[in-house]
């Protein structure tokens, strides 16, 4: 039997992530040198030896970056796509140039992103991609109609994937994160009304954590998962498991309903 440690272990391993600079980025790095891998990052602001300035959306960007990064390393074992961005905007005044941002970041970038690390991807005869969806990405969220189609695209990028690059042992997964506080969702905390109504939404408690998700993205790279793709795993805390009638609390009786005691 395998030790734990061992079946955990990313050494040898390389990977990118895209969208390193942000919450979620910087933990999933953190997370993926911790189990051994070597981590080049990603980003927008991207500058030094770990990092390679990128914008996802231009398709120029990702081709240069994907260059410089086969210029360092002979093979991509592991890709996590988390670059995003996030609009609040109902549909009545959401500006098309709004709709198209965001689906060019959250949607084209991926594609971009894999498309250009495939010949380093293939190198590594068994590689794992992990997009970071959102829970936008199952379920319709007010006021969101580009974010949210933007993740439901991202999932349905995720499963074709699973298929088409499965014969070239490219496993191609996504997490499904609930809100969760970073630089992108800080706004919401000083907002005592949500945090109430968040907090009774989510059977676990409404406290995940940035590390949560990157402990997903370690399950889904890493050898533990070698028979997994084409999965949406939700890091919700339960949201999108269930239909929260709290304030019904069990729900009206029905004439029809047995009493099982009888
Ligand atoms: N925080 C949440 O509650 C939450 C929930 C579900 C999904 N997500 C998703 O997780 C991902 C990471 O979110 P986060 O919370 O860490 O946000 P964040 O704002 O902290 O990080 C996003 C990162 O993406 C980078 N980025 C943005 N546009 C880019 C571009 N054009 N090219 C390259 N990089 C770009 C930013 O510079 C930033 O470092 C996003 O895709 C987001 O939609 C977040």
């Amino acid at each position: 039997m395998r030790a734990p440690v061992e079946a955990l272990s990313l050494h040898g391993r390389h990977a990118v992530v895209v969208g390193a600079d942000g919450g979620f980025g910087t933990a999933i790095t953190a997370a993926l040198e911790a189990a051994g891998a070597s981590v080049v990052g990603m980003d927008l602001r991207g500058e030094g030896e770990h990092t390679i300035a990128v914008d996802v959306s231009d398709a120029d960007s990702v081709r240069a970056a994907f260059d410089e990064l086969a210029g360092r390393v002979p093979k991509l074992d592991i890709l996590v796509n988390t670059a995003g961005i996030r609009e609040i905007e109902p549909l009545a005044t959401l500006a098309p140039e709004t709709w198209q941002r965001v689906l060019a970041v959250n949607l084209t970038g991926p594609f971009l992103c894999i498309q250009a690390a495939l010949p380093l991807l293939r190198a590594a005869q068994g590689a794992a991609v992990v997009n970071i969806a959102s829970i936008a990405g199952l379920t319709g969220m007010a006021n969101r109609p580009a974010y949210t189609a933007s993740k439901h695209g991202l999932v349905g990028l995720t499963r074709n994937l699973a298929h088409d690059l499965g014969p070239d042992k490219i496993r191609v997964n996504a997490v499904a994160p609930g809100t969760i506080r970073t630089p992108m969702t800080e706004g919401y905390y000083a907002d005592q009304t949500f945090l109430r109504q968040a907090e009774a939404m989510v059977p676990l408690g409404f406290d995940g954590s940035a590390a949560d998700v990157a402990d997903a993205v370690l399950y889904l790279a890493g050898p533990l998962a070698r028979h997994v793709t084409g999965v949406v795993l939700p890091v919700d805390g339960g949201f999108t498991a269930q239909m929260n009638y709290a304030p019904l609390g069990a729900g009206p009786a029905y004439e029809g309903d047995q009493d099982s005691t009888s």
